[in-house]
């Protein structure tokens, strides 16, 4: 199997650890572990005396049990935990997929989303989100892309990078396509929890029956990408053993101290979401303020959920402005072109507290 370099990981290879404002960040600000264990009593002595040794394959039970709460009708041995979301989408792919089996993947997307397919010879038919519709996605479209070979469909609501949170009526009608149509439906829910309004929470995927697969993690709205805590959450007995079985040639298991961090993380959950949301909507009224300013300059289709927007530039060539704005003002934007959109968007991230300053420095490059 060959696969091309993930044109976003080569990006930010180039600058993540070396420019001084990341305005594209998926994720929302982390924290130190002294910060996460101080939010329960003992936390701190208990992680001192942690067993070094190789943990269960499929995720310790009580971080299994703890990632229950998430979803309605899950039980922990429904749980596959991973190092990553990023594990749990290429082995659900190597697990699932073969040569000539037709995938249909909602686009723009995360490249591995559409990437691991085509490097195991499948088809893939983007399922394209529109600016003008407030990126949402047409369920007659999905319809005319279905194909005899068709064995799955992927989506990822809340959507990197436009922040798009599909309406309740329409998850609804996904699934019942997929499950008249016995397609799998993977959904990618890694921004889950971080609805602006908490009444538009979807329910999970994998609570809709066997046909889907949740995938979440600890990265995105919990803001801790460090613990490289993911997993993937199915009533699918078949999904899951074929799963379980290829993990033993990519991780085995996961890391003992990601796996106790990530059990305190999730516990305390709420106070995780609320601190981050809270970062967001701040950063979301100063970007508003100034996408009203420079209205000629970019679109603006405010997201309804996640760390994320898709802002177009209206003049110019999106990867030479990201270029010169790196180099002469140290602020991080990513071109679309990273997401094969070749209509001049960009990625904006939302979830670090230093969006006002690095937004002061994008306003003091436009007036020069
Ligand atoms: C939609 C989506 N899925 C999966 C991932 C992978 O997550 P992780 O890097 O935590 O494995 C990302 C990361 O950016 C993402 O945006």
């Amino acid at each position: 199997m060959s696969l091309p370099p993930f044109k976003i990981e080569r990006y930010f290879a180039k600058y993540e650890f070396t420019t001084e404002f990341l305005l594209c960040s998926s994720d929302c600000e982390a924290m130190s572990v002294a910060d996460l264990l101080s939010f329960e009593p003992g936390a701190a002595e208990k992680f001192q005396t942690l067993w070094l040794g190789y943990t269960e394959s499929q995720g310790s039970p009580t971080l299994r049990k703890e990632i229950c709460n998430l979803y309605t009708t899950i039980q922990p041995e429904d749980v596959l935990v991973h190092t990553g979301a990023e594990e749990a989408i290429y082995l659900f792919m190597h697990a699932m997929l073969k040569e000539n089996d037709h995938v249909i993947v909602h686009a723009p997307h995360y490249q591995s989303l559409s990437e691991v397919a085509k490097g195991l010879g499948c088809q893939v038919s983007p399922w394209l989100a529109r600016e003008e519709n407030g990126w949402a996605l047409d369920l007659d479209e999905l319809r005319h892309l279905m194909r005899p070979s068709t064995k799955a469909i992927v989506v990822n609501t809340p959507h990197n990078p436009t922040g798009y949170l599909m309406p309740r009526a329409d998850f609804d009608e996904l699934h019942k396509i997929a499950q008249e149509k016995k397609l799998l439906l993977f959904c990618d829910e890694v921004y889950r929890e971080s609805e602006y309004n908490p009444a538009d929470r979807l329910p999970a995927g994998c609570d809709y029956g066997e046909h889907a697969v949740s995938l979440g993690v600890t990265s995105k709205t919990y803001g801790l990408a460090g613990l490289r805590i993911g997993w993937i959450a199915t009533k699918n007995k078949d999904v899951y053993r074929k799963m379980a079985s290829l993990k033993d040639y990519t991780t085995i298991c996961n890391s003992a101290p990601s796996e106790f961090l990530a059990e305190v993380a999730l516990r305390n959950r709420q106070k995780l979401i609320d601190r981050n949301l809270g970062i967001i909507q701040h950063n979301l009224s100063v970007v508003d303020d100034l996408f009203t300013r420079y209205s000629s300059l970019f679109t603006w289709v405010r997201p309804k959920a996640g760390s994320m927007a898709f802002p177009k530039l209206l003049k110019g060539d999106i990867e030479r402005f990201c270029d010169d704005l790196v180099k002469k003002s140290g602020v991080l934007l990513l071109p679309g072109s990273m997401y094969d959109d070749s209509r001049n968007h960009f990625r904006l991230g939302l979830g670090r507290k230093n969006l006002p300053q690095a937004v002061q420095r994008l306003e003091e490059y436009l007036s020069k």
